[in-house]
């Protein structure tokens, strides 16, 4: 089958590989209908995740129709429309019966956190779905059917990016009057500033640096818009403009944020998990006692990380994989019922052929790009 690779640093592929197979009674195969490229994946491409293979099939945001089914698979069969949540999960350890699906014990053999599609063998080695067919473990726990009225478009989105912006407003606590400040306007960006307002924060303020992500923002969402180049410090200028800071700021950024030439250097010599842009706007630009969401995704090590920040001000850091399976049914029905839709962020739809293309259009945010589906 056709499926897009790593192939080594900035270097991704068509090309093709191996079909997947069931290995274990309770896997189904998929037939990708759509996929979707994840601020994520970028981080894969730019060599910022450990022990990434070349070859390795990419892709954590796949839906499409059960071609086969494992024989103890009762969930799905053979012919049901699913999307696949991005974390893989057992569905019975501890951390899956309490909602932290993204902490499954016993779907990663390499590390404390659950497997994810196409991330590495950090998380457990698995292919992605940006490919014609994708393996997906554990059948009678992560595919949710989907019913045939809602569109690929509508709904492929609960693989990761409409649950993970959910989430991030979630366990921040926004609520009704609130202040949100949201880093970052890319997908997951967008759709938390949607979340923020669905959720009734009175004044959200979205930053990034790329004017047409900041537009869509402003003119889509109506919310203000700041751009963080226009600013020697963006955190003080959002506390002056807030009048002491938001009560929840949301960083939807994570480790390939704009980096001062010294965080390159460092995150080079792999000394450092990459930037911290994002979080340093967030100290400042929250209010005494607020809470910081990191959603954006981070390295391992952080020199001058700004701790004192946080706790002079007593603030709540939050942060972590989305647990995307606790999520989606509910996001789903308001789907359904009309009163949620993200469709508003899709800005190309391609065929899995033009992978290459659609990941450097992705990537150095050209032709107006936010976020690219892949039809195989
Ligand atoms: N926690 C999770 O479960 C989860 C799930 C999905 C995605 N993510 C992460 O969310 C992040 C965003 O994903 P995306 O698809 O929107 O990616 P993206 O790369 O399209 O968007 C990131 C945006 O941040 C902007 N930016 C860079 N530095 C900034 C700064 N200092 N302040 C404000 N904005 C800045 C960029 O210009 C870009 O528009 C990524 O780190 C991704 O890995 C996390
Ligand atoms: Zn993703
Ligand atoms: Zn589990």
């Amino acid at each position: 089958m056709k499926a897009i690779v790593y192939d080594g640093i900035q270097d991704v592929k068509v090309k093709s590989v191996k079909d997947p197979t069931i290995e274990k009674g309770d896997d189904i195969i998929v037939k990708v209908t759509s996929t979707a490229i994840c601020g994520s994946d970028l981080h894969l491409v730019h060599g910022m995740i450990p022990n990434m293979p070349k070859g390795f099939v990419l892709g954590h945001e796949t839906m499409g129709i059960v071609e086969e089914t494992g024989k103890y698979v009762e969930k799905v069969k053979k012919g049901d429309r699913v999307i696949v949540p991005f974390p893989i999960a057992c569905g019975h350890c501890w951390y899956c019966e309490h909602d932290l699906f993204s902490q499954c014990d016993n779907s990663n053999p390499n590390g404390e956190t659950s497997g994810i599609f196409g991330y590495s063998n950090t998380y457990g080695g698995y292919d992605g779905g940006q490919a014609e067919y994708l393996r997906v473990p554990y059948g009678n726990v992560g595919p949710l059917k989907v019913p045939e009225e809602l569109s690929d478009e509508q709904i492929l989105f609960l693989t990761d990016i409409l649950p993970t912006s959910y989430w991030g407003v979630d366990i921040g606590g926004v609520k009704s009057g609130d202040t949100v400040v949201v880093l970052g306007c890319g997908p997951v960006g967008l759709l938390t500033i949607k979340w923020a307002i669905f959720k009734g924060a009175k004044r959200v303020i979205a930053v990034d640096r790329v004017g047409y992500r900041l537009k869509h923002a402003l003119e889509k969402y109506k919310v203000e818009a700041v751009n963080f180049e226009e600013h020697d410090n963006t955190g003080e200028y959002i506390k002056e403009i807030t009048r002491g800071g938001a009560d929840v700021v949301i960083d939807c950024v994570g480790m390939d944020g704009k980096m001062s030439t010294f965080e390159k250097i460092e995150t080079m010599l792999k000394l450092q998990g990459g930037s911290k842009s994002a979080i340093e706007i967030a100290t400042q630009a929250v209010r005494k006692g607020g809470t910081v969401v990191l959603v954006g995704v981070y390295g391992s090590k952080y020199n001058l990380f700004p701790l004192g920040d946080f706790f002079a001000r007593n603030i709540t850091l939050k942060m972590g994989q989305c647990p995307a399976h606790a999520y989606v049914e509910h996001i789903l029905n308001l789907i359904k019922d009309g009163k949620f839709d993200a469709t508003d962020i899709i800005t190309h739809k391609l065929s899995l052929d033009e992978g290459k293309h659609a990941y450097e259009i992705f990537d150095k945010k050209s032709d107006d790009c936010i976020k690219v589906i892949l039809k195989p």
